[in-house]
């Protein structure tokens, strides 16, 4: 029988388990590797934890990097379901099909939670800048909690960076 060599992450629990099943109904071992793009989309997110942004900013840019390692798993899941049917192997299509599936829920359930999270960050900043807006040049306004005006400035900077 063919090898099968499209590496893709295995995942845990159920996805691991449709992996395993999927071999065994292949009649192949499973043998695994080291993914080198997954361990490089987990430390640019754990890079990406040390950032000084401000909280919303943060929380959305580690969604972001949750995402990448969602999608990389939509990619390789999708192509290996889609050489699966094309070969008339529906049974190990159906078990890939669904850590697809779940994979794709948990990217949407991250957009999600993301959508919440930058409306949040919007709606508090409209609502700094018509407080700013009030006030007398020279107030002294006081700076957000871990930063100072110029972080906040920073912060700017960094936003149109992410
Ligand atoms: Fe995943």
């Amino acid at each position: 029988m063919r090898r099968y060599r499209l590496f893709i992450h295995r995942g845990s629990g159920n996805q691991s388990r449709h992996l395993e099943q999927a071999f065994q109904l292949l009649e192949e071992k499973a043998k695994s590797k080291p993914c080198e793009a997954m361990k490089g989309l987990i430390a640019e997110g754990q890079e990406t934890m040390q950032e000084d942004f401000s909280e919303p900013l943060l929380d959305s840019a580690i969604i972001c990097a949750a995402q990448k390692v969602e999608h990389y798993e939509i990619a390789g899941y999708g192509t290996v379901c889609a050489w699966a049917r094309s070969l008339g192997l529906e049974d190990v299509a159906d078990l890939l099909d669904q850590t697809l599936n779940e994979e794709k829920a948990a990217d949407e359930k991250l957009t999600e939670v993301a959508g919440g999270i930058i409306s949040e960050a919007g709606t508090a900043e409209s609502s700094d800048e018509e407080e700013e807006e009030g006030e007398t040049v020279g107030a002294g306004s006081a700076p957000r909690k871990g930063s100072s005006n110029k972080a906040g400035s920073d912060n700017k900077s960094k936003r149109r960076a992410v």
